[in-house]
């Protein structure tokens, strides 16, 4: 039996930066939310967030507060989501969580709606919403890849702070008041100071001197497409930027692909917007891109150094499209699918 329309939804850091959006985007969709259960640790029981104009009151994130709960949406973190959504699905709910605690394990689903809808059907509690940073890049490849085959991908990202949470927020405006007050300054989220800086350094360094950060850009994407022998070549840095996240992307096919024929194919595909008249000062940029819900993608051109080969720049809001937004599109695909098993 599926839970039926409207649902009582429970949102897992629902004060977080992350969360906060989830709630936004849950409104913005019109997603058939009835009760809203928004969770977080003990310092905002109490708190009051909005769905809308309806007004809850935050609980504490505890295996009870799970009783009753149809969908879950997590983003609190890798190590919240290892201990409560177990106790979510044990108690029925579906949980679709933002951390990167299940992504890569064989019975989770790793979906993006435009790439691997598909994927959702084989879930068993819980699907992962991928990296932010892969979920942009697989959404611009994915017309591409139908067409000519990737070959190789190399992929450097230029990421706001927004995607530290609110701390790495924070400390970009700590710091870049106490630089222009020629004042001291912490550094304690990120690897180096960011105000007035850039910094190739995001998660611990893991295999071959990758960062975490990186690797799921390799393994994340392998898994969206299926293809477990995807050659991706990442960077991850860090940027003064508060939202939406930016990657240099280039990539090599099996097959010729124009630019043109780029730019039409990524322009008819669904959560795609092509921003390419650089002539004219139109590319795409974090600060177009901030609240909005697409991947916006441009300058597309020959990469003339391969065969067949295009470079490509991509930008979308790391909170939405990259968390948030992803997340309450899956739940969209759990509702279409509830609701034509019950007509
Ligand atoms: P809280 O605000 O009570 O600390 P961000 O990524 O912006 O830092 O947000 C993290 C989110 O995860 C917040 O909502 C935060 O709640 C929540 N969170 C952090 N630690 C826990 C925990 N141990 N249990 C439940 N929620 C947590």
């Amino acid at each position: 039996m599926h839970p039926s329309r409207p649902y009582t939804v429970a949102v897992l850091g629902a004060t977080g930066a992350v969360g906060r959006e989830m709630l936004k985007v849950l409104d913005e969709h019109r997603f058939p939310v009835g009760e809203l259960v928004p969770l977080a640790s003990e310092r905002s029981v109490g708190e009051e967030v909005l769905l809308g104009n309806r007004p809850f009151r935050c609980k504490l994130a505890e295996p009870d507060a799970f009783e009753g709960v149809d969908i879950v949406l997590a983003s609190a973190g890798g190590s919240v989501s290892r201990k409560l959504l177990p106790e979510a699905v044990k108690r029925g709910a579906v949980c679709i969580d933002n951390s990167s605690a299940f992504r890569m394990d064989v019975d989770v689903p790793l979906v993006v709606p435009e790439v691997n809808p598909e994927a959702v059907a084989v879930h068993k509690g819980i699907i992962a919403n991928p990296n932010c940073s892969t979920i942009q890049m697989v959404v611009a490849l994915k017309p591409l890849h139908d067409e000519a085959q990737i070959k190789r991908v190399v992929v450097s990202t230029y990421q706001s702070v927004s995607g530290a949470g609110k701390k790495g927020m924070d400390e970009l405006s700590k710091q870049t008041v106490a630089l222009l007050n020629f004042r001291p300054y912490d550094v304690e989220v990120h690897s180096a100071r960011i105000a007035f800086n850039c910094v190739p350094h995001i998660g611990p360094f893991i295999e071959d001197d990758y960062t975490q950060e990186e690797l799921k850009l390799v393994y994340e994407t392998r898994k969206i497409f299926g293809e477990p022998e995807m050659r991706v070549n990442p960077t991850a840095v860090r940027v003064p930027v508060f939202a939406g996240h930016s990657e240099s992307i280039n990539i090599e096919f099996e097959k010729p692909i124009t630019p043109g024929r780029a730019r039409e194919l990524l322009g008819e595909f669904p959560g795609v917007v092509v921003v390419d008249k650089p002539h004219e000062k139109q590319y795409p940029m974090a600060i177009d891109a901030a609240e909005r819900d697409e991947v916006f993608v441009g300058r597309i051109r020959k990469d003339r150094s391969v065969d067949h080969g295009l470079s490509l720049w991509c930008v979308a809001d790391n909170l939405r499209k990259g968390a948030a937004t992803n997340a309450v599109q899956i739940a969209k695909l759990l509702d279409a699918w509830w609701h034509a098993a019950q007509a």
